[in-house]
């Protein structure tokens, strides 16, 4: 069993492989991204999948965009032996997020047998590309001092045993593309960071607007995308905006929440993910661990972003308790989109 991250880049990783290979059989290996052991991840097949309204939905004709967030409000606290050199776009891009990603983005797999279901997560992967030029599809930044949650919180720079000079990211957005027909021109934005606003994790599906309006303007001036809302953590569930006529004599259209709470839907234990892995692992039940094959494809998308950051010298900073650097914003405005608040 091998908790991520499985190697710092894709040589290390291949490295690490060899090794591993050398003594144990592949079907003997559980590499561990406890993301795919939480109950709300899995829910997204069968969100996708058992469902009839989705599906057809789920493309470049009707999908504007896809926004992958993971915020966390706490700072590396006393981890900054394995943090720092490490950084918030290996620490949790490379797997979780793009874990996430090949799951919301992925073909309906022939059969939810292990290997069916990694086929089709590992031809997402092979198919990842930035979407644009690196140096304006990667950003990362480092949280710098200040007021969060009325407590004054130092530097990611002023914690302990950090060096001064450390250029290592708490935060990073990447900005990426599936290069395959389905996703053909819809840009997949990513985010990840400590001392961010709150801790939210979450996939926003953001619909195109309808290519007609029977109405005046003005009607629909209140209203913006359907957006679906997967959240992952905490509050764990689906959220759907669509616009509803606002009630009275005249017709405008405002957007309105549907909500659906996995709290108040279900009142079933719902296992943590490291027991659901741990159980999986024991009864030797592979399908939510990645393979080799997945963990390479993260790991190119990460070496070419890395190749873009380690030429420059300096790092964006962000105020703790924000939504990151201004840079981030900027890359998604640039595109006429903004992110969502979470
Ligand atoms: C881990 C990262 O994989 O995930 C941590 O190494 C991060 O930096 C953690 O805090 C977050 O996990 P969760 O399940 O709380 O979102």
């Amino acid at each position: 069993v091998i908790e991520k991250p499985f190697g710092h880049d894709l040589e290390s990783s291949q490295e690490l492989n060899d090794l591993v290979t050398e003594v144990f059989a592949p079907e003997d290996v559980f590499r561990i991204d406890h993301y795919l052991g939480k109950e709300t991840v899995q829910n997204l097949l069968s969100l996708r999948f058992s469902n009839e309204l989705y599906e057809p939905l789920w493309n470049s004709d009707h999908i504007d965009h896809v926004q992958i967030t993971m915020a966390e409000n706490i700072g590396i606290g006393s981890r900054a032996g394995y943090y720092d050199g490490v950084g918030s776009a290996k620490d949790v891009i490379q797997n979780h997020l793009l874990q996430l990603l090949a799951l919301t983005a992925m073909e309906e797999p022939v059969s939810f047998s292990p290997h069916d279901l990694r086929q089709e997560k590992e031809k997402v992967l092979s198919a990842l590309d930035f979407f644009g030029p690196v140096d304006q599809s990667a950003i990362r930044a480092q949280y710098s001092e200040g007021w969060q949650g009325g407590k004054f919180v130092k530097a990611y720079l002023d914690e302990e045993n950090i060096p001064a000079d450390s250029v290592t990211d708490t935060y990073a957005a990447l900005r990426l593309a599936v290069r395959t027909r389905r996703w053909q021109g819809v840009p997949f934005y990513v985010r990840t960071g400590k001392r961010l606003a709150r801790r939210v994790t979450e996939i926003t599906i953001v619909f195109k607007r309808p290519n007609f309006l029977p109405f005046e303007q003005r009607v629909t001036a209140g209203q913006s995308n359907n957006t679906l809302v997967i959240r992952i953590q905490p509050d764990e569930g689906v959220t759907f905006r669509f616009g509803v006529k606002v009630p009275g004599a005249s017709f405008n259209v405002r957007d309105v929440t549907m909500d659906f709470s996995y709290g108040h839907a279900f009142t079933e234990y719902t296992p943590e993910a490291y027991e659901r892995l741990i159980l999986d692992v024991l009864l030797g039940e592979p399908p939510l661990f990645p393979q080799q094959k997945e963990v390479e494809e993260s790991w190119k998308i990460l070496d070419r972003a890395f190749e873009y950051w380690d030429t420059l010298d300096t790092i964006d900073t962000y105020p703790p308790g924000s939504w990151g650097p201004l840079s981030s914003d900027h890359m998604l405005a640039r595109d006429g989109r903004a992110w969502r608040r979470a």
